[in-house]
């Protein structure tokens, strides 16, 4: 027996149209992107990549459905990199929470040696940011940047994007957000938030594989960041400079063609099924597992206890047990695959209450059976009697 309860770390399994397209790239296509000469196989690769981007910004509410505003990178790490990388500047300051992953504070600690002010907005014992205390410490540091994770890697609280973009549109802060947990799941549309970038990963919510992922942007905010990699575009070869025009700018080398056919593939599925039929679906796992584990012995639940507000991510603790046993124990005995430990998220922990031990993480998927559910609960039960 096998059970995929990990799902917060990449999801799995995919559509299976995610594979196919991969397969079909690589055998039928495969040609580079924009460096040949206009063969049938060079057009098919510009029409993969194109079709991409306009899946993208159609998805995520991108300005004026503009495809050249949706960049690929390899994940979402990389993408808040490009970002606070090429706006920030020593003598800036920027926001963040204390919910943040280390794809978020480890740029920024960095930045911090090279001059930048990083300045935290304490979340609630539930991870949440509330939006009275967002606005004052935003009136107190007047930053020139916000980036917040629009939803918990560790224990699922959901932030409130509407509320928080508001206060940044009123301070005329450029907001940026790490949607790595909620992209393919909420729905989510940047011009009426007025994000600055939507940072996204192709492998979690979007169901796409793992080495793709991209940023979504205002064109104004896009014009203010500096690329940080140059290099051949496929495009302005007589310039020996890096061209200004995008997506180019941010693109420069072979992109990961095979990973951007699968995710044109994921985000096709994901408009046919529809975000709201897989909100749904994991609300349904959602609630079925915080039921159950909230009626096991000594548990000690991070985040929300209700659905309210939250994904199906859970980060649990019990009574005078280890949580890496636990863990180690659900995968031998059981077949149950988890996450232990800190989810590269030490700040997260921190604010939970859950630093240094760290949690045991659940996360059920759109594939998860509720009989996995049900399955996972007896194992837990049968580990914390013994
Ligand atoms: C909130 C958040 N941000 C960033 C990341 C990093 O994602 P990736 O490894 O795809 O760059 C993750 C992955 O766990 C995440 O959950």
């Amino acid at each position: 027996m096998s059970i995929y309860m990990n799902n917060g770390a990449t999801t799995w399994p995919k559509p299976e149209c995610v594979a196919r397209a991969m397969y079909d790239f690589l055998t039928g296509g495969g040609a580079n992107v924009a460096r040949g000469s206009a063969s049938k196989r060079d057009l098919k690769s510009m029409d993969t990549v194109l079709s991409c981007r306009e899946e993208l910004v159609s998805l995520f509410g991108g300005w004026d459905d503009d495809p050249r505003y949706a960049t690929f990178t390899a994940n979402v790490t990389e993408s808040i990199n490009v970002v606070l990388k090429g706006f920030l500047k020593p003598g800036m300051t920027v926001l963040a929470s204390s919910m943040e992953h280390n794809a978020v504070l480890r740029p920024l600690r960095r930045l911090e040696t090279r001059g930048v002010r990083l300045e935290i907005a304490a979340c609630d014992e539930e991870g949440f940011l509330r939006p009275d205390v967002f606005a004052e410490a935003l009136s107190r540091t007047r930053p020139d940047l916000v980036i917040l994770s629009h939803a918990s890697n560790v224990c699922g609280t959901v932030q409130d994007l509407p509320a928080l973009s508001a206060i940044c549109r009123e301070g005329g802060v450029p907001f940026v957000a790490d949607c790595a947990q909620t992209a393919g799941i909420l729905p989510l549309n940047m011009t009426e938030l007025g994000l600055a970038a939507l940072c996204f990963t192709g492998h979690k919510g979007l169901l796409g594989p793992q080495g793709i992922g991209g940023i979504v942007w205002n064109p104004e905010f896009a014009q203010k960041v500096e690329w940080f990699v140059e290099g051949g575009t496929g495009s302005f070869s007589h310039l020996e400079f890096q061209p200004d025009a995008m997506p180019d700018k941010f693109e420069a080398g072979t992109p990961n063609l095979p990973g951007i056919a699968g995710l044109l593939a994921a985000l096709s599925w994901l408009r046919e099924t529809g975000i709201d039929a897989v909100r749904a679906r994991e609300e349904l796992l959602g609630a079925r597992l915080l039921t159950g584990l909230l009626s096991l012995p000594g548990v000690r639940l991070s985040g929300r206890r209700t659905m309210e507000g939250r994904l199906p991510v859970f980060a649990a603790n019990f009574e005078g047990r280890d949580n890496g046993l636990v863990a180690g124990r659900l995968s031998e005995e059981f077949g149950i695959e988890t996450r232990p430990g800190l989810h590269c998220a030490p700040l997260a922990h921190k604010t939970l209450g859950t630093f240094p031990g760290g949690a045991l993480r659940l996360s059920p998927g759109y594939f998860t059976a509720e009989e996995d559910v049900d399955s996972t609960l007896s194992a837990l039960r049968a580990i914390l009697d013994s």
